[in-house]
Parts: C-alpha cells; sequence; structure tokens
C-alpha cells in the first residue's frame, strides 16, 4: 500500500475525484493519509467529508518549516491538486519524494507564475489558440517546467469562455490524474 499527502488551496473536486478512484479501484493499492491546505477553503470541507484526515497550515511566516513538519514520514508521493502556494528551494531539499501537479493547459505553453486558474484559459483564449488540455508533471523548484508524465488536450470551440474551457479541462482532468497516479505508483511499487 502506498501512501500519499494532498496538498490544495481550493475547490477540491480533483481531491474528491482520486478518492473516489481509489475506493473504486482505478487507482491501485493507494490511500489518501492527509489532506493539507494552504488557506480556509471548499477542499479542506470536501476533505472531512470524505473522512480524510485534514489539516490548514496557512501561508506567512514559518510556512515552509511547518509544512514540512506535517508530512508524515511514510508518505510515498505528494501530490498537488490546485494547490497554490510555490514550494521553494528549502522545501525540496527537505523533501525528497516525488511531487506531481496537474495545470490546466498544455504544458510548456500558459504556464509559470502567475499562470493559475481562469488566468491560464484567458490568455489561451486571447491568443485565439485552437486547443488547450491538461497537463500532469512532476514539481521542481521551477514553477510548472518538472518532467511531464500524461498530457491530453481539448478543443477550443466557438465563442468559449475561460469558464466553459475550465469546465472542460477539469472533465479531462479526472481521467489523467488518476492515471498518472497509478503510473507513478506502479514505478515505485518496482523500486
Ligand atoms: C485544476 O484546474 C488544476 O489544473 C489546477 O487547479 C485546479 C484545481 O481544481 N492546478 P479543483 O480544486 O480540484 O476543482
Amino acid at each position: 500500500m502506498k501512501n500519499i499527502c494532498i496538498l490544495l488551496s481550493g475547490s477540491g473536486t480533483n481531491l474528491q475525484n482520486i478518492a473516489e478512484c481509489i475506493s473504486n479501484g482505478e487507482i491501485e493499492n493507494a490511500e489518501i493519509n492527509l489532506v493539507i491546505a494552504d488557506r480556509d477553503c471548499f477542499g479542506l470541507e470536501r476533505a472531512q467529508n470524505l473522512g480524510l484526515k485534514s489539516v490548514l497550515i496557512k501561508k506567512g511566516k514559518n510556512f515552509t518549516e511547518n509544512l514540512v513538519n506535517e508530512i508524515p514520514e511514510n508518505i510515498d508521493l505528494i501530490v498537488l491538486a490546485g494547490f497554490l502556494s510555490i514550494l521553494n528551494k528549502e522545501f525540496f531539499t527537505q523533501i525528497s519524494i516525488p511531487i506531481i501537479n496537474i495545470h490546466p493547459s498544455l504544458l510548456p505553453k500558459f504556464g509559470g507564475k502567475g499562470m493559475w486558474g481562469n488566468h491560464v484559459h484567458e490568455a489561451v483564449i486571447t491568443e485565439n489558440a485552437t486547443e488547450s488540455g491538461a497537463t500532469v508533471h512532476y514539481v521542481t523548484e521551477e514553477v510548472d517546467a518538472g518532467n511531464i508524465i500524461l498530457q491530453k488536450s481539448v478543443q477550443i470551440s466557438e465563442g468559449e469562455t475561460a469558464e466553459t474551457l475550465a469546465e472542460k479541462i477539469h472533465k479531462i482532468e479526472y481521467e489523467i490524474f488518476p492515471q498518472a497516479i497509478n503510473l507513478i505508483l506502479k514505478k515505485l511499487q518496482n523500486t
């Protein structure tokens, strides 16, 4: 059994989907041991409703230190599911297990600092791109620049808005995030 810690800042629909995929066996041999939020958010409430252990570590003084201290020793994989804080060098020197993130664009396009939530979708629409998508990637010190694990695209429709695009992309996130988690857990089992 592999142990997952999920970090989030928002509504937590990906958390909900991952928890459901663990329950229905789509994600194999895994357990969510802890959910950490960096602010008050609906994701925390979801975690509680799902019966998951959760903790709030507010951003501010000693944030990295508090975060590191909260991550249990037995965790095999950290999953960022809509986590808005940037993990810094100090964090990476202390945590050496794999960390993955999902980003709502086809990285390396529309990634990096400031590119989150609707900012991403608005930029895609402003640029008249014909497609966008979602990317699951490893997290490194450089924002949205770690190796890509899985990607899936969606077409931009006539009259697309940031909101309709976000909805479309969420749907594919619910497909590729569990797939990527399975891939990584299998890899970890073989090492
Ligand atoms: C997702 O769109 C993800 O790509 C981004 O944050 C959003 C989280 O959504 N990193 P939710 O809170 O899981 O609904």
